[in-house]
């Protein structure tokens, strides 16, 4: 069996009552990217209607949802007032503006901001959802000291909401390093059911996340179950038959690797390392991790942001960029996920996507169980 296989195996499927097919069980799906969060809710909530702004992500989540209504259109340009009604809305919103890695504009610049548009279409519905849950980068709770978040916090706190942030990282189900937060927000008149939160953080509350939430007005300590310990390792998820970089580029590329990593790399025991090239002193230089773990897939904006693999082929060291594929399975996706399009597009696809079992794990332990509880309220 795939290690694709075995992961999605934790989603869970086979457990899992079916779905009623009505309001309760229904989600909508803004930034839906390729669509991975709808696979990964399928067993528990059905996406009834997507949108994405971007061309080549709508034609990989129509290739693997054809069923969900999907809008290919700035979400500046939808009105609430014509979605369907719902019982949980899922923003994974862009995350350029948190991330460490951009300028730090903040959650009021233009690509982050469009969290605010989210808002904006929940308020226009006849009626909003129960239940919201967003996802976005560890900078959403730490940068800025904090501010940020409670900017979110005090909309949602405004709009009838309670609400709290945990730090779910992918390294827990996969072997990608991925640490995002997703912050739970529900109808303030709702009882949580029994198990469902905590009295004080626990294991999915970051330093940041302490420091955030304590002492904000209708904060929750969100409780799930801590997941049990992963045993892929990123051999399990690379294709060795894949072609490497001929004697030139891989020699290139290994000239590039810091001579302290080229040692640990010789030391190492390992078949394939993953790297990715930085900037550091003004030089280029191709940094490698040694715990068998492929670092945070990005989004291609250049070359620097393409994962690399340095590969033991006899006694030699191989380079290559990591596959779409091999990009697809370190996001839990399965097999038969469709990636339409040239490598880059199915490298971009997954780049920016959900962990698939992260967001499946959170509709099982969480998401799913508050929907069966809001039944009364809805
Ligand atoms: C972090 S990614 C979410 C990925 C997605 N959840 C997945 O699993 O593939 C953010 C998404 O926001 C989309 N986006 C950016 N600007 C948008 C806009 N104005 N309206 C709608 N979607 C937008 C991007 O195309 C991208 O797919």
């Amino acid at each position: 069996m795939s290690l694709a296989c075995q992961t999605l195996q934790t989603v869970d499927r086979a457990a899992v009552v079916s779905p009623k097919k009505d309001v309760c069980s229904s989600f909508l799906e803004f930034f839906a990217g390729s669509g991975l969060v709808s696979y990964a809710l399928a067993p528990y909530f059905s996406a009834v209607w997507a949108n994405d702004v971007c061309p080549k992500k709508a034609a990989v989540f129509r290739a693997n949802h054809a069923d969900t209504p999907f809008l290919l259109r700035s979400i500046t340009d939808v009105n609430g007032g014509l979605l369907p009604a719902a019982m949980l809305s899922w923003a994974s919103f862009p995350c350029q503006d948190l991330s460490l890695a951009g300028k730090g504009d903040g959650i009021r610049a233009k690509r982050s901001g469009l969290v605010w548009e989210w808002l904006r279409v929940m308020d226009e519905m006849p009626r909003r959802p129960l239940i919201l849950a967003a996802e976005n980068v560890t900078g959403l709770v730490s940068s800025n000291g904090g501010s940020y978040y409670r900017e979110l916090h005090q909309a949602l706190v405004e709009r009838g909401y309670k609400a709290g942030a945990m730090l779910l990282d992918a390294v827990h189900w996969l072997p990608h390093s991925r640490p995002r937060v997703f912050i739970v927000a529900i109808d303030a008149r709702m009882v949580i059911p029994f198990g469902l939160a905590d009295e004080k953080p626990n294991w999915m509350h970051s330093a940041a996340i302490q420091s955030v939430g304590a002492g904000l007005p209708q904060w929750i300590w969100w409780r799930l179950p801590k997941p049990v310990e992963r045993s892929s390792t990123l051999s399990d998820i690379v294709d060795f038959s894949l072609p490497c970089h001929g004697a030139e580029t891989s020699k290139k590329n290994l000239s590039m690797i810091p001579p302290a990593h080229m040692r640990r790399l010789e030391e190492s025991g390992l078949s394939v390392v993953p790297g990715y090239k930085r900037i550091r002193n003004k030089r280029q230089v191709l940094e490698l991790r040694f715990d068998d773990v492929a670092g945070c897939l990005r989004t291609p904006g250049g070359g620097s942001s393409r994962q690399y693999l340095v590969i033991k082929q006899g006694p030699e060291w191989r380079t290559r960029i990591l596959s779409p594929r091999e990009a697809a399975r370190l996001m839990g996706a399965p097999e038969s996920f469709k990636l339409p399009g040239s490598f880059n597009d199915g490298y971009k696809a997954m780049g920016d996507a959900v962990a698939a079992p992260v967001a499946a794990y959170l509709a099982k332990h969480l998401l799913f169980p508050l929907a069966a509880a809001c039944h009364d309220l809805s």
